[in-house]
């Protein structure tokens, strides 16, 4: 298993099993700390994952793959998620996404030569009052115009 976990996410397990008193419990919160972790779920993840929250790794397997936000493969080191659901779609959601592959020259499920960017189409991301919206890794950017979109990918290399 070359999966080992970090010196700060051991405290944090540590501290968990103090919070949920069942193990199973802690499959999400373990997801999400190996995926922060290694930037995806790897499968020595999934063993480590079902090791601490004793399941076997194909119940956790069926989590991770249940999530569309966990990863089983690297990705690049920007997430671009453009909302593809109605509020964004009205607002212009085609214009942003066409920006972004115009710049970057990948398309919708494809990462940059350079793995600095993954594109992906996701369902609404809850911000419909502020359509078009695209999430790129933790941080929502909003109200986007094809240019302000192509400023801030530009920004972030
Ligand atoms: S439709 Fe895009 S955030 Fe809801």
């Amino acid at each position: 298993m070359s999966f080992v976990w970090s010196d700060e996410n051991l405290q944090m397990i540590e501290s968990l099993k103090k919070r949920y008193p069942k193990p199973q419990a802690l499959v999400l919160p373990l997801l999400w700390m190996a995926h922060y972790q290694e930037g995806y779920i790897s499968l020595d993840a999934i063993d480590a994952i079902a090791l601490v929250s004793m399941l076997p790794p194909m119940e956790v397997y069926r989590v991770a793959t249940f999530y569309t936000m966990f990863h089983l493969a690297p990705i690049g080191k920007y997430h671009l998620q453009v909302c593809k659901t109605l509020s964004c779609t009205l607002c212009g959601k085609e214009d942003i996404l066409k920006s972004i592959q115009e710049l970057l020259k990948i398309e919708v499920g494809q990462t940059t030569p350079d793995n600095l960017f993954t594109l992906s189409q996701v369902e609404c991301l809850g911000s419909c009052g502020t359509s078009p919206v695209v999430q790129i890794n933790d941080t929502y950017y909003e109200n986007l115009t094809p240019q302000s979109i192509a400023e801030i990918i530009k920004g972030l290399k």
